[in-house]
């Protein structure tokens, strides 16, 4: 066995679980559990992964540039496998294209392939070939349509995006949606403070720093393998949360004694982040349709030692006929809303592959519903915040702008809009807080 080799065997088994229907982050999870792999190997692994599942459009286009056979009637072990192999050859520099083909035919060789392996040693020997002469695959010369196979993302999002945004900013984003996303932390405030725990941090050799604009957070300049192994976690010292995301609870302004409404709550970063910010002294009610996330939830709480967040298990749609009592009942009520999650797209490598436009109308939709079936629960001299981790306007902006029409006795008091970006590191957001008019 060379070495190598299982290490690219095992990214070959992430990509097949991906098509599948499994998200990045649990199919790496799932096929890591059954090897023994160091942190570099590890790091190696998810590069290649995550980096395969990113550039499908891209790899796609190499492998009908080296291949006899169109990539669509290629049996998909096979295709995923020359997404393994050609990644290596045309996206890592480090590798060696000899070691990235002979390990990559060795997959092939080892596993039910075997009757491929001379195909996958003759396109990733063309494919190298091809790179060293510079004989690079013809692309229309469209810009939009340059950037989507370039950058590998669906052309329709391309086109709606430029649409939302304009070129250059277009352009930006699209690349940003390739960059390494930021791993930022927030501390709990409760049991610790940002200069001592990144004390703490320095202490175990852990590169970090503070995020400015932000009262508790704190990125990590390098990849600590293991998120769960770093200093305080059990402790509940920290809760991982992008920066982008760590905008939102402050918005409500939450103070001890409040009753506030976290609609879409699980797995929970913006409710523990509401409790610590009134001082685990109020009532705050966690609602989510979710069993599973609720109980992500949970464990939050109780690694985090939170007392004051209740969870409830519900549709938030019909949550008035289950608790009438919640008519007027809240000073403060969140709608972190589910959305496209196109502003997260650096962090979730699949999921450019699973949006639509119909998805998106469809969550509209939904949105829309979610917002009339809570407003009955604001106080009339409360205040709602609606948020999404997207940049589509009709899940932001147009939606709350509609919303308004439809209320008028309601007022927009702000709205912002983060969009993802190469000198940002944090995820595309959007928040609006909206109140009744005095
Ligand atoms: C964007 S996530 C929420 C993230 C969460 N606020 C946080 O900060 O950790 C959206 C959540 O909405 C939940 N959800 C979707 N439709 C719902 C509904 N009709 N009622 C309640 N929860 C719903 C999903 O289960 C998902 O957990």
């Amino acid at each position: 066995m060379s070495i190598g080799y299982l290490q690219r065997k095992a990214a070959w088994e992430i990509l097949l679980k991906v098509s599948y229907g499994d998200f990045s982050d649990h199919a790496l999870e799932k096929v890591l559990r059954n090897y023994q792999f160091n942190p570099l190997d590890i790091a190696f692994i998810t590069e290649l992964s995550f980096g395969c599942i990113r550039y499908r459009k891209f790899l796609d286009l190499w492998a009908d540039h080296t291949s006899k056979m169109n990539h669509k009637r290629q049996p998909p072990k096979l295709r995923w496998l020359l997404h393994i192999g050609l990644y290596q050859l045309i996206k890592m520099d480090k590798i060696p294209c000899p070691a990235a083909i002979s390990t990559t035919v060795e997959v092939a060789k080892k596993t039910d392939l075997k009757g491929l392996a001379g195909t996958v040693n003759a396109i990733l020997r063309n494919a190298s070939r091809k790179l060293e002469q510079e004989i690079f695959p013809k692309i229309s010369s469209d810009k939009k349509e340059r950037i989507s196979y370039l950058e590998s993302l669906p052309l329709w999002l391309v086109h709606d995006l430029y649409q939302w945004v304009g070129n250059s900013k277009g352009e930006n984003i699209v690349k940003a949606f390739n960059k390494k996303p930021s791993i930022d932390l927030r501390i709990n405030q409760l049991k610790t403070d940002l200069d001592k725990f990144l004390r703490v941090l320095h202490e175990n050799e852990i590169n970090a720093e503070i995020i400015k604009d932000l009262n508790n957070g704190i990125t990590l300049k390098s990849n600590p393998r293991s998120i769960k192994n770093l200093p305080g976690y059990s402790e509940g010292l920290w809760t991982i949360q992008d920066r982008s995301s760590q905008w939102v609870a402050p918005l409500l302004n939450p103070k001890e004694g409040e009753k506030i409404l976290d609609a879409c709550a699980a797995p929970g970063s913006k409710s523990t982040h509401l409790a610590e910010l009134a001082n685990d002294n109020a009532e705050i009610i966690a609602v989510d349709r979710s069993e599973k996330r609720l109980k992500i939830l949970q464990s939050n709480l109780e690694r985090l030692n939170l007392k004051s967040v209740k969870i409830l298990k519900a549709d938030a749609t019909s949550l008035i006929d289950l608790n009438p009592k919640f008519i007027s009942y809240f000073d403060k009520i969140l709608l972190d809303a589910p959305c496209s999650g196109i502003g997260t797209l650096s962090r979730n490598p699949d999921s450019r592959w699973s949006l639509s436009r119909e998805k998106i109308k469809s969550l509209t939709l939904l949105q829309e519903k979610l917002l009339e079936s809570i407003l009955p629960f604001l106080k009339k001299d409360g205040t709602l915040v609606y948020s999404t981790c997207t940049i589509c306007p009709d899940e932001n902006n147009l939606l709350v702008e509609r919303f308004i029409e439809r209320n008028k006795d309601l007022k927009l008091v702000s709205q912002k809009q983060i969009l993802p970006s190469l000198d940002y590191p944090g995820d595309g957001f959007y928040s609006a807080i909206i109140s009744y008019k005095s």
